[in-house]
């Protein structure tokens, strides 16, 4: 009887092995938590198609930001819902917009315990839900729209950002943010680029999140990636690099994980992935009907960006796993 001479299973026998000889470690170090604070409410308010995630308080959010700090999660990104909207989004750069106010608080509460990421965008704030100015046939302009951009950047860099994360995929974004931020000596703020982001059907939850609907039904093909391109991923990431990104991002994470591995092979800079709302919500309504076990799915996900070679994890499982990771 010819037994096999090769044992893979000798070091898959006890979970002492299996650790020792794990090749991705996930830590809560690695996570970086998304939040979302609206203006004008009293009480947290629940997101139905984002179980577990809420619209914050300002005060809810300090709480919050404490609670996933003593977890041992470094960072937050932050998303203001406004309680107004208007066509140009002008209460993304407002000092008095909520996102200004929260961080401002934030910096005031936290200072250095908690990285304060803010998500630099318009779609929150515009009444047409897109992430840029509108020209006269219902298009976003790109260069009017970086004008923009380099307002909120300023605004946010201003209230305590220390790190600001354009993601509405105007070309030339990262590279009018630096010039501005600069220009006014906040030389200290980074860029994480929301590099390679796809126009993806997972962003739905998120929308609910930002109270956001796009105008007319439409979609944001005209500017984020068409899902079936790998090689232009790596243009975009390039240019944001050239631009003076700091570090750069996958947007979704589990879809695209070729993308992630493609990028970590060309890059060296930090590289984040942010596994989006749809991703969360799949997981918490498979979950909830008893046909997974969400806890141990949510670990295997995130592990996987991990392991496509991601450093950084952008995830509404970030308390939870941090938790868990903790033990
Ligand atoms: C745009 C923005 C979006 C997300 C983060 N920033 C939505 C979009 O592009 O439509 C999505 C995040 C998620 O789905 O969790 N400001």
């Amino acid at each position: 009887m010819a037994y096999p001479a090769i044992r893979m299973r000798r070091l898959r026998r006890t979970p002492v092995l299996r650790e020792m000889v794990a090749e991705t470690r996930l830590s809560p170090a690695d996570l970086i938590a998304p939040l979302f604070v609206r203006e004008g409410i009293a009480e947290p308010q629940p997101i139905p198609s984002l179980p577990g995630v809420v619209q914050h308080t300002v005060e809810t959010a300090v709480k919050e930001a404490r609670r996933l700090s003593s977890l041992g999660v470094p960072a937050l990104v932050l998303f203001g819902v406004p309680a107004a909207k208007d066509p140009t989004g002008s209460g993304a750069w407002d000092p008095a917009g909520i996102a200004q106010v929260a961080l401002r608080r934030l910096s005031d509460e936290l200072a250095d315990d908690m990285l304060l990421i803010a998500d630099l965008c318009l779609d929150e704030y515009t009444d047409h839900g897109h992430c840029g100015i509108l020209d006269g046939c219902g298009s976003v302009d790109n260069d009017l729209t970086l004008a923009r951009y380099a307002d909120v950047a300023l605004a946010q860099a201003a209230a305590g950002a220390r790190v600001v994360a354009p993601s509405g995929m105007m070309d030339g974004q990262v590279g009018a943010i630096r010039a501005a931020l600069d220009g006014a000596g906040f030389h200290d703020v980074a860029i994480l680029a929301y590099a390679a982001k796809y126009a993806s059907a997972l962003y739905g939850p998120f929308r609910d999140a930002v109270n956001v609907s796009i105008a007319g039904g439409g979609d944001r093909r005209g500017y984020q990636q068409d899902p079936r391109n790998r090689r232009e991923a790596l243009r975009e990431i390039a240019l944001d690099i050239e631009e003076g990104a700091d570090m750069v991002m996958v947007k979704p994470a589990l879809a695209y994980l070729d993308v992630i591995a493609a990028a970590r092979a060309r890059t060296d800079l930090p590289l984040a992935a942010y596994h989006v709302s749809g991703e969360y919500s799949m997981i918490k309504a498979a979950a909830e009907r008893g046909w997974i076990d969400g806890a141990a799915v949510a670990l295997e996900h995130t592990v996987a960006i991990k392991r496509a070679g991601a450093d950084l994890i952008l995830t509404y499982l970030a308390g939870e796993l941090a938790e868990a990771l903790n033990g």
